[in-house]
């Protein structure tokens, strides 16, 4: 795999990020109101979500778990497809009738789809109900502009080229024994389908030593797994002089101690043989790689500006697998990009029926207003596309199924991390491969990382009982 030229990252990045340290406004002023938060998309708005009730919580507010009970309604958005679009404004359509009966309701939408111009030109001609727009770099003012909040609608979004805005451990995290920590902002790769380097702006890296004292204080507080966020976490450190590494960053933390450490995203092309070294050298970095594919054909790669071929895809996945033992790999694959061929989807099948995924996230291809791709003419029917992605979704389901046989009456360590959904005698947890496992066990382990028995394995979960 050739390794990165970092001179191309680091030309967008001439302006010097600036690191704030900003002290969150406490105060209750909104005190016994209520908040209600529906968080789309990936990981990083999750965590997002986590730093927005924080925020809220500082100021006053509660949580509620329906819209209906809420003064205040958060819709942090994604904008990764054009389903996503419709979901939230249909959802904000229903809200808006809620305000007939509460006048004092707000509306807010935050997230990637703030940062996009139609989006925002979009609210300002049909959806004027909206209370508030602000965007991915300015979550840290929301409390102030919640206490300045003027009649009708107020949009604050800034440029997508912010700063590192460090504001301590003001997150209301969802999990006691899981925690996201972000180690990186934006994305510098510009894959020519994608929106989020419109919508998070450039690669901006935090201090190794700001993240090494997140997961100090979180260690702390008895949390045993920390996943490591960014678009292309391997591109960390690449946007500054001074910085390390991901792989250093990747053995700073593994030498914290911690039980459990995860990343995500890491992207094919800077993925190093350090990087696989360090994985392989320290027990407490899972061996659980997400490594999006998105093509298995060098043409459709190439119009996609993925920087790889099939060839150098195969043979670093062929590396992480000899080298880090039980590592399990999933990825993301596109279907339906524009003029797709038969062939072209063939060779995605290929790759699949070689990397024997544990699994796949699997998307057909969706126009994204602002990128390369969405100008390309595309001839293929949406049909063809449906199709494909049955066809795909066959073959990797199939995988999937075949590897979770393989943990049928193996003992593996697993985080319980909650009360199961279907059954309430179990638990369910994770294992070090991020399988999925319902756990027959007593409620008082939940927290704690244990051995478990596989006693039967489907498609996409694992059922296990406590080993003694
Ligand atoms: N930074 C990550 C991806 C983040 S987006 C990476 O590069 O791997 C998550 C996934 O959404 C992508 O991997 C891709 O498979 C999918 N995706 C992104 N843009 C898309 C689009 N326009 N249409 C369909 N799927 C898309
Ligand atoms: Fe999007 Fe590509 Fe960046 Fe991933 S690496 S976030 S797919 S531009
Ligand atoms: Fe969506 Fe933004 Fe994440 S577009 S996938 S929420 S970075």
């Amino acid at each position: 795999m050739n390794l990165p030229d970092m001179k191309e990252a680091k030309s967008r990045n001439k302006e010097k990020v600036e690191f704030i340290y900003t002290n969150p406004l406490k105060s209750d002023a909104f005190s016994g109101k209520k908040y209600f938060i529906k968080t789309y998309g990936c990981q990083m708005n999750v965590h997002d979500s986590e730093e927005i009730s924080g925020l809220l919580e500082n100021i006053g507010f509660e949580r509620v778990e329906s819209e209906l009970d809420a003064d205040i309604i958060i819709l942090n958005t994604c904008a990764i497809r054009e389903n996503a679009h419709d979901k939230v404004f249909g959802f904000l359509g229903r809200c808006k009738h809620l305000k007939k009966d509460k006048p004092d309701l707000k509306l807010i939408l935050c997230g990637c789809m703030a940062q996009e111009k139609h989006v925002v030109d979009e609210i300002m001609a049909k959806h004027k109900y909206i209370d508030l727009v602000f965007g991915t770099h300015n979550i840290h003012e929301f409390p102030n502009y919640l206490m300045n909040l003027g009649d009708g609608l107020n949009i604050e979004v800034k440029s997508n080229e912010g700063n590192v805005y460090e504001t301590g451990e003001t997150f209301k995290r969802d999990s006691k024994y899981t925690a996201w920590i972000n180690i990186m902002y934006g994305c510098d790769k510009f894959c020519t389908y994608c929106i989020v380097p419109y919508t998070r702006g450039k690669e901006r890296s935090r201090k190794s030593k700001d993240i090494l004292k997140e997961v100090e204080c979180l260690k702390e507080k008895g949390y045993k797994e920390v996943t490591l966020l960014g678009q292309n976490v391997n591109a960390y450190g690449c946007d500054s002089e001074e910085e390390i590494s991901f792989a250093e960053l990747l053995e700073k933390v593994a030498q914290t101690g911690i039980d459990r450490i995860r990343f995500v995203t890491s992207h094919p092309w800077n993925f190093t043989d350090e990087m696989i070294n360090i994985i392989a050298k320290y027990p407490n970095i899972m061996p659980y790689i997400h490594l999006p594919l998105q093509s298995g054909s060098d043409r459709i790669l190439r119009l996609m500006g993925r920087r790889y071929t099939k060839e150098e895809y195969l043979q670093l996945f062929n590396k992480i697998k000899s080298t880090i033992p039980n590592a399990a790999v999933t990825t993301d694959i596109i279907v339906g990009f524009p003029n797709e061929t038969d062939e072209d989807f063939e060779e995605t099948l290929s790759v699949v029926e070689e990397c024997k995924y544990d699994g796949a996230f699997t998307f057909i291809y969706s126009p994204r207003e602002g990128t390369p791709a969405a100008k390309m003419d595309d001839k293929i029917a949406l049909s063809v596309k449906e199709d494909r992605l049955h066809r795909l979704n066959e073959i990797v389901n199939k995988y999937s199924n075949l590897n979770n046989q393989k943990y049928l009456g193996k003992t593996v360590k697993v985080l319980l991390v909650g009360n199961s959904e279907k059954d309430d005698s179990k638990l369910y947890g994770y294992t070090e491969t991020m399988k999925l496992v319902n756990v027959i066990c007593d409620k008082s382990l939940i927290g704690e990382i244990v051995d478990v028995k596989i006693t039967e394995a489907k498609s996409f979960s694992l059922d296990g009982i406590v080993e003694k």
